[in-house]
């Protein structure tokens, strides 16, 4: 049986091979990550990122047929299979940056697979990577040993933070890109293909040419991103005509043509991936010559700034265009519910516009304390982390609701109306408060994409 070897152990790397080793018991998982405290964490049985249901599936393989080390040279040298897991970052300096994907550690991987290896193996293509990456591996792969053959993937991974175990557990579908022309190319995706059998139907399993594969992932991740710019853009709208975009959202998925989900107006969208591959998309279309497809892709992210750009403007406004000094209780810092992830979360932005303002913050969140301080360090005078909601919103101002924690819609709100300043207002970022209720208790409600309930 083949043995698998995955070169970064991040909120990808780490629970993709936890689930495939408990899925493939007689298969040796090896995942190993140049970040030592990451490696540590995940020996330990106690994964360093929180992921729902991702502790027990660890703790059922680790050590029987799942490792996790910092020796990559050695996890290279033994392994059949190797799956790329590293993080590609978009670009910032020189040629496209802010924009171009930064493959440095993709490349370092590929010469570092080059150099450790003395037999021939599959490599597997799960960071995203700009189309035609591949190619560029594959050459780098087989640039010198003449008697060594590396064939390279594309198998994106489309699991959602929050659900990545049952994502994994039962995708929608994965997706195979490889080499069709050649029986060594077929004979890869074979292997791999094995692999998800064990616990997917093989009608769930797509396979494709390399370039196809790389692509639907980056385009997969610019429609659902797509999808949450266009709600948002219309809840702006609604706010502004007195249309309620809860009702809106639930008419137009109805429609099976377009299905209910993603259509959740909010402050924005978050996560390692959406930006970055939008980002990317535009750079490649621009780079191919094709202005108008990548101006088109980068309004997606331009109506994401002004989402969060709004939100803030909307509660300087309802306070009397002024926060300064006034304490607002940031309730939820994650990019969303269910991950302590904070990359690209709206709530930075928010919070770094709120204390441009010269508001007093407290954020609380269930998960995402310890990378709030460390995303905010620069602003400690004026941010304040708080475990506990209720003392989060003592003597606040406002409350501004930022991640969808189900956690918030259980507080007992007479109780955080009494101890807050008064006027008190609640800015519902989510809108999975209970707006009426809120305003009887005596709250100024300001939900997204809604009319506003007033006492002033
Ligand atoms: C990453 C990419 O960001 C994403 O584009 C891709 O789709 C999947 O891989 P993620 O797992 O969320 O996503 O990133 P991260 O949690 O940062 O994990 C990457 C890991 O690779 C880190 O633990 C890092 O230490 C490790 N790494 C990075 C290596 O082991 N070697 C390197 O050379 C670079
Ligand atoms: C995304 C893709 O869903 C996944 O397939 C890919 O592999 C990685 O990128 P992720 O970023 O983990 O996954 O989370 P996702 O559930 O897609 O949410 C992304 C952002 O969109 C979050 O900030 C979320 O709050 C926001 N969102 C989502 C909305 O604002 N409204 C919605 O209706 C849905």
């Amino acid at each position: 049986m083949p043995n698998i070897t995955c070169i970064g152990a991040g909120y990808v790397g780490g629970p993709t091979m936890a689930v495939i080793a408990a899925k493939c018991p007689e298969y040796q998982v090896t995942c190993v990550d140049i970040n030592q405290e990451r490696v540590d964490a995940w020996r330990s049985g106690e994964p360093p990122i929180y992921e729902p249901g991702l502790r027990d599936v660890v703790n059922q393989c680790l050590n029987r047929n799942l490792f996790f080390s910092s020796d990559i040279p050695s996890a290279i040298k033994s392994a059949d299979i190797i799956f790329v897991s590293v993080n590609t970052p978009t670009k910032d300096f020189g040629e496209g940056a802010g924009e171009a994907a930064n493959l440095y550690y993709w490349e370092k991987t590929a010469r570092e697979i080059l150099a450790c290896s003395d037999s021939s193996k599959i490599v597997v293509e799960k960071s995203t990577v700009p189309v035609r990456t591949a190619d560029a591996m594959s050459r780098i792969l087989n640039s010198s040993h003449a008697n060594l053959k590396f064939e390279v993937l594309s198998n994106p991974e489309f699991l959602a933070e929050g659900t990545a175990i049952q994502d994994l557990e039962r995708p929608d579908r994965v997706l195979i890109g490889g080499n069709q022309s050649t029986e060594s190319g077929r004979e890869a995706v074979r292997q791999l293909v094995d692999i998800y059998t064990h616990w997917v139907d093989r009608e769930r399993i797509l396979t494709t040419d390399v370039w196809s594969s790389e692509m639907s992932k980056l385009a997969a991740n610019a429609f659902l991103a797509q999808r949450i710019s266009s709600i948002n853009s219309v809840a702006a709208f609604a706010e502004e005509t007195g249309a309620d975009i809860t009702a809106v959202s639930s008419a137009i998925g109805m429609d099976s043509r377009l299905g209910p989900r993603f259509l959740q107006a909010s402050v924005g969208f978050g996560g390692s991936c959406f930006k970055k591959d939008i980002l990317n998309l535009v750079y490649l279309c621009r780079h191919y010559n094709l202005p108008e497809v990548a101006d088109y892709w980068e309004q997606v992210i331009k109506i994401n700034e002004f989402q969060k750009h709004r939100f803030v403007r909307n509660i300087l406004q309802a306070m009397f265009n002024n926060v300064v000094d006034k304490r607002i209780a940031v309730f939820g810092f994650a990019f969303k519910a269910h991950t302590g992830d904070t990359r690209e979360s709206p709530a930075i932005d928010i919070c770094r516009q709120l204390v441009e303002e010269k508001a007093l913050l407290n954020i609380t969140d269930p998960e995402a304390l310890p990378n709030a301080r460390r995303d905010l360090n620069d602003l400690a005078g004026r941010v304040n982390c708080e475990e506990d909601p209720y003392k989060a919103a003592e003597n606040a101002d406002a409350i501004a609701v930022l991640t969808e924690w189900p956690q918030f819609a259980q507080l007992d709100y007479q109780r955080v109306f009494q101890s807050m300043r008064k006027p008190a207002f609640v800015f519902d970022g989510r809108n999975i408060l209970d707006h009426q209720r809120l305003f009887q208790i005596g709250f100024n409600v300001h939900p997204l994409g809604r009319p506003p309930l007033s006492h002033l």
